[in-house]
């Protein structure tokens, strides 16, 4: 692991050596991707929605994680939706958080301010994730800790707003009070130093992850992910305002055409949304099958790694880049004496 190169809110909030958070990832975000993410000195969250209905089988993932990082502190992701039994859904996995004293939660994808109350009674540091300033605004309001606003190159669900972090990130960092996470698009060091330097206080990685040696999912899926470029993702479901970055594969493809035939029948798309097509994705290796969430950063993930060897190079590129910075900047400074 890295020594530590850069103090901000985030580390002194959450306790962390580097100030990278590695977002909920539905399905793959476990208790031993989530447990190397904090032993490589990051924070990570695990997913509790990656096991629906079972909130004991979450339960025992929380202790695994536990015992995998010797009991230093972690997170879990919460994925709020609009489903209408979403309330239901939840209860159950946020009893668990309570009682394991989970210290740390992600929450997303829906206004946090029904759960908020009883996690903050819990103690548990709150970090809502928001595709908009607006979005991140409100959070602050409701009272919580910090706020990860991500992009419009987020892989997975990153908002009907589409706005890039190259705009989102000053005007958050000047509109905010409480610490500052930046996402989407993520996966280098240099976006590290930009984050940094754009007023934030850590970056949020996804896609960049997901061919991490801890994550579960299959070789081939991981190895085709280690070959995509830049225009190996696309968005999808524009048309229901349910914007959703995924990999570009035959189920995209499929979607799009329906989409741009006009076909606006949501439920002639549900077969070709089902998260039951990932899960096996993920499985079998074969990624042709399903809306797989997926973001352009994927292009920083050549090769199959541990997460500590991932992190490690950001922050070498990290410091790379600073020294460059300080290479141009005293150019400029002699230039402005001279
Ligand atoms: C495979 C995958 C699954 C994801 N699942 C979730 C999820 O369940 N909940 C969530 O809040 N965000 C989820 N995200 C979003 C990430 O937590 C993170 O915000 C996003 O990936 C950052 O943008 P990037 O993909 O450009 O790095 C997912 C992203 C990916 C790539």
């Amino acid at each position: 692991m890295r020594e530590q190169v850069f103090t901000t809110r985030i580390t002194e909030l959450l306790g962390i050596r580097h100030p990278i958070l590695c977002g909920g990832l539905q399905w793959l975000a476990d208790a031993r991707y989530v447990a190397a993410v904090v032993n490589a000195g990051a924070m990570g969250f695990i997913t509790c929605l990656s096991f629906p209905g079972d909130p004991e089988r979450f339960r025992r993932e929380v202790r695994l994680c536990r015992e995998l990082t010797e009991g230093k502190p972690f997170g879990v992701s919460v994925s709020i939706g609009r489903r209408p039994d979403i309330v239901e859904i939840l209860t159950p996995m946020l009893d668990v958080i309570v009682e394991e004293k989970v210290p740390f939660v992600e929450t997303s994808g829906n206004n946090p301010g029904w759960l908020l109350p009883r996690l903050k009674d819990a103690g548990c540091t709150v970090i809502h994730k928001v595709p908009a300033v607006r979005y991140a605004v409100s959070a602050e309001r409701l009272g919580v800790d910090a706020v990860t606003v991500i992009s419009s190159e987020a892989g997975g669900h990153g908002g009907q707003y589409m706005v890039s972090q190259i705009v989102q990130g000053p005007l958050a960092a000047d509109t905010l009070r409480v610490p500052l996470v930046l996402g989407g698009g993520m996966g280098d060091g240099r976006h590290l130093v930009s984050t940094l330097a754009m007023g934030a206080d850590a970056m949020m990685l996804g896609s960049r992850m997901v061919v991490a040696e801890e994550i579960w999912a299959h070789g081939d899926y991981k190895n085709h992910v280690t070959q995509i470029d830049e225009l190996g993702t696309r968005v999808v479901m524009s048309s229901f305002g349910k914007q959703h970055r995924v990999l570009a594969n035959p189920t995209a493809q499929t979607v799009s055409e329906m989409e741009a035939a006009g076909v606006s029948d949501f439920n002639s798309y549900r077969g070709l949304l089902a998260g039951e097509l990932v899960r096996n994705a993920y499985q079998g290796g074969d990624w042709s099958q399903g809306l797989i969430d997926m973001g352009p950063a994927g292009v920083f993930a050549r090769r199959v790694e541990p997460v500590e060897a991932i992190i490690d190079s950001i922050i070498d590129q990290a410091v790379l880049a600073l020294d460059s910075l300080k290479a141009a900047t005293g150019q400029v400074c002699a230039q402005a004496v001279a």
